[in-house]
């Protein structure tokens, strides 16, 4: 679901040590708008026309690291939370990137209403943007993501559902199971079908003699039950328990264990709780 190089605004970024082709436009101002490269600060995000204005930036800017609170360091892994309100440039400009992978529209300007929890990987030099995700400050609804994004050279490696254990972490925090905002992209919807199937698993694998209801594992991973019932039955194991009146786990044990076994071949990334500095805003 690639738009033509021919189409494509930027075609190419310069990002930290990569250079990344990009899969779709953006709608960068106008002077930025027929440059088929764009040279970015992978630190602060200023974008930059040519490869000496970059140069000339890197000298001054002293940003070695998201413009924000770190609210978990663990290994080399770091989460920031950025304010939209307080770094709005620094946000629209991660919007902007973002859209350089996203098929749909996105927010880019009204970034004041999201907090930005920003992944990085840590070196001697700083900490490397992976991805971020945006959440709604006062979402009345139940949604805990708004918009997820990793680097292309990232991907495939994890961090996206480490992102989504994110979300759902703070969830969990907040008190209330919660929900992405739909539409997902094809690859958002791949990710999040993988993240629920190994939660679910990883949950049963832990009960495998009880009764395991709907209610236990939401209230276990914050994942919204309508998405458990969609992941179970994708796994072939939903079932309906008349006497509790709620969906639950089927017990076929065989399934069970073949299903286990498939999930623990996904990669993946485990949040240690006690590294995370973190409380709802209330
Ligand atoms: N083709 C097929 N499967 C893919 C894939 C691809 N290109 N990229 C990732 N996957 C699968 C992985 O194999 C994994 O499943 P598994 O654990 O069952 O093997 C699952 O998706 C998640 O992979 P993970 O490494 O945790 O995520 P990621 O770092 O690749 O990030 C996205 C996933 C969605 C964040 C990333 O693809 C992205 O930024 N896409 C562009 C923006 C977007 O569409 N965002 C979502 C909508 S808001
Ligand atoms: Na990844």
């Amino acid at each position: 679901p690639v738009e033509t190089a021919g189409q494509r605004s930027p075609q190419f970024i310069d990002f930290g040590e990569y250079e990344i082709e990009t899969w779709y436009s953006s709608p960068l101002p106008f002077e930025y708008s027929k440059l088929s490269k764009l040279y970015f600060c992978e630190y602060c995000l200023k974008y930059m026309k040519s490869k000496e204005a970059m140069l000339r930036h890197q000298s001054k800017c002293f940003l070695r690291q998201p413009p924000a609170n770190e609210i978990y360091r663990h290994k080399n892994i770091s989460l920031f939370e950025v304010d939209g309100a307080k770094n709005k440039l620094y946000c629209r400009n991660l919007c902007l990137l973002a859209k350089m992978f996203l098929d749909h529209k996105t927010l880019y300007y009204d970034v004041e209403p999201f907090l930005f929890y920003v992944l990085t990987l840590n070196d001697n030099y700083g900490s490397h943007l992976v991805g971020y995700f945006s959440k709604e400050k006062n979402c009345v609804r139940n949604y805990n993501l708004s918009c997820i994004m990793t680097l292309p050279h990232t991907q495939r490696q994890g961090y996206g559902k480490l992102l989504i254990d994110f979300s759902y972490v703070l969830s969990k925090l907040e008190g209330k199971p919660g929900t992405p905002e739909k539409p997902l992209s094809d690859l958002g919807l791949i990710s999040y079908r993988s993240y629920w199937r190994n939660k679910i698993l990883s949950y049963v694998a832990g009960h495998m003699n009880d009764q395991i209801l709907i209610t236990d594992i939401s209230k276990s991973t914050g994942i919204l039950a309508e998405d458990l019932v969609l992941a179970l039955h994708d796994l072939q194991i939903l079932d309906y328990d008349e006497k509790c009146n709620d969906f639950c786990v089927k017990i076929d044990e065989q399934l069970l264990k073949k299903q286990i076994d498939r999930s623990t071949k996904s990669k993946h990334h485990i949040i240690n709780e006690d590294a995370l500095i973190w409380s709802p805003m209330v």
